[in-house]
């Protein structure tokens, strides 16, 4: 069984990510999206806030799991014998970043392989952080986030 883990920040899942999830899915017998910590940023959401979203999100999806995980994304792949890890590729600034991440994780985990998938050209400038600067001051986000969840982002975020 080929298992793939889609790990990220998800501060909150966009629609970029969703197109990513979907298109993963296609592409293993499981995807696990997986909320983890990335120490460089400042959350806004939980993580079971996060979870809990990302659920929502992927419901009725076939082959899809979310989980949650605190320690070092090569090790969770281990746990969960996973051989791949699945990431969304932008614009040419996140390829130094992804292909670092990609280096180290072979090091600590080396059955585990990391492939990019391109974002599409509407999801090349989409990003969590826009969201959340958008919905704080009650910009339109609906373009930018899964329906399901865009009221909840808006509410939660907009400052009162
Ligand atoms: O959505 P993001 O913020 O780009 O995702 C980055 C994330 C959470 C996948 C990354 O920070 C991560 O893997 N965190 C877990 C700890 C870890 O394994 N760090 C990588 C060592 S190179």
């Amino acid at each position: 069984m080929k298992i793939a883990i889609y790990p990220g920040s998800f501060d909150p899942v966009t629609n970029g990510h969703f197109d990513i999830i979907k298109r993963a899915a296609k592409l293993f017998d499981k995807l696990v999206v997986v909320v983890m910590v990335n120490k460089s940023k400042q959350a806004s959401f939980s993580i079971d806030e996060r979870v809990e979203m990302l659920r929502r999100v992927t419901e009725g999806i076939p082959k899809v799991e979310v989980d949650s995980y605190t320690g070092l994304l090569a090790e969770y792949a281990r746990e969960r014998h996973a051989c791949t890890v699945v990431k969304g590729l932008r614009a040419v600034s996140d390829y130094e970043y992804e292909f670092q991440m990609a280096l180290a994780n072979r090091r600590l985990n080396p059955n585990l392989e990391t492939i990019f998938l391109p974002a599409r050209g509407e999801y090349q400038f989409l990003s969590s952080s826009a969201v959340k600067e958008i919905a704080r001051y009650g910009g339109e986000i609906s373009y930018m986030v899964p329906k399901i969840i865009e009221k909840d982002i808006a509410e939660r975020l907009k400052i009162k």
